[in-house]
């Protein structure tokens, strides 16, 4: 398995990170993978300085993010640089985001060519790109086919509908399928309404309370406790990260997926792995649930996926598309033109 082009990258939270400006080099540097790497020149960057852009940052835009005191302004393989041409090492690669780092070479390729090819299609007619990069997913993964969306929430937005549909359609008459979920306390699932009732953290709901009803969170690791749930038969889906990412790197044991494998299996609900954050080679597979040797019936994706694009995938077996029709689920944006980038 695994043959993508993909580099890992790391998740750190973002610091103002004074310790790492150091005086230019005659303006330049010398980058990771041998790669030169010419710092801007600051007089002739367009940008304002960096104050200027921060207070018309806080004057003009919503102020739902806490921001680093930084304005980055250009970027080359792992440096970054603001306005001023201060150099900033990128140790975040957004969050997760820039797996092939600034600028690679393949990666501004592909978009150029693709930018020039065709701008936008909707999803209401095929997709050269799409397709091919479904076959890719497919032919890397234990998927039959793949939902593309636009981030890592909408891919599970995308999970929570398809758990809920198969529900129904594998039980045409029974007047009360499965609807609930099960998530784990540490988890993140995304912000938007369904993800964000999958969401352990309370602050993150509270405020916008009531979310989706019918989740409830179990201790991460915790076999038994989830076992004696899912016997319920009231269980859509169950979903869970293989290795957590908020708040810590947190990995499930084999015990644990393989339990919630065999549970879901007995009782008909489905397992969803959400490997928007572990999964496209950041632990050393290319899938982080490989290495348990644990299999989904949908696994969710974002972040690096196009290399700093928004994109998301929800991918899943045939036995959960084949419950999905025409009309059931669908995003203006998602997908309509990503060239492979191999
Ligand atoms: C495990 C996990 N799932 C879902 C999401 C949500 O992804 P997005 O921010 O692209 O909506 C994140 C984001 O950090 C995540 O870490």
């Amino acid at each position: 398995m695994g043959s993508l082009k993909l580099f890992p990258s790391f998740s750190l939270s973002v610091s103002p990170a004074t310790n790492l400006r150091r005086p230019l080099n005659n303006g330049r540097v010398n980058a990771s993978l041998n790669m030169d790497v010419e710092a801007p020149n600051p007089l002739k960057l367009k940008s304002n300085g960096s104050n200027e852009v921060i207070e018309k940052d806080a004057k003009f835009i919503v102020g739902t993010y806490a921001r680093a005191p930084v304005v980055l302004s250009s970027g080359k393989g792992c440096k970054l640089y603001d306005p001023e041409g201060r150099e900033f090492l990128d140790c975040a690669a957004g969050i997760a985001v820039n797996a092939l780092g600034h600028g690679d070479p393949d990666w501004l390729r592909a978009v150029t060519e693709q930018a020039s090819i065709l701008t936008h299609v909707s999803n209401a007619y095929y997709s050269i790109p799409q397709a091919e990069l479904a076959e890719r997913l497919v032919g890397n993964s234990f998927a039959d086919r793949v939902f593309f969306t636009n981030s890592g929430t909408e891919a599970n937005e995308a999970a929570i509908k398809f758990s809920r549909k198969f529900q129904r359609f594998i039980h045409p008459d029974n007047k009360q399928p499965a609807t609930e979920f099960i998530s784990f306390t540490n988890s993140f699932h995304g912000r938007t309404m369904g993800a964000l009732a999958l969401t352990s953290k309370e602050h993150y709901r509270s405020p916008f309370e009531p979310v989706m009803p019918g989740v409830t969170f179990l201790e991460y690791g915790n076999i038994q406790a989830a076992i004696d749930l899912i016997r319920n038969g009231m269980i859509a889906a169950v979903f869970v990260e293989p290795v957590q990412g908020e708040g810590g790197i947190y990995s499930a044991t084999k015990e644990f997926l393989q339990a919630l494998r065999s549970a879901c299996d007995d009782a008909g609900s489905l397992l969803v792995f959400d490997e928007v954050q572990c999964g496209l080679g950041r632990t050393g597979y290319l899938w982080a649930h490989e290495a348990y040797g644990v299999f989904p019936d949908m696994m969710t994706l974002a972040k690096p996926l196009a290399g700093g694009l928004p994109i998301g995938a929800t991918l899943v077996s045939e036995r959960v598309a084949s419950a999905i029709a025409h009309g059931d689920h669908g995003s203006t944006f998602a997908a309509s033109r990503r060239k492979v980038i191999t």
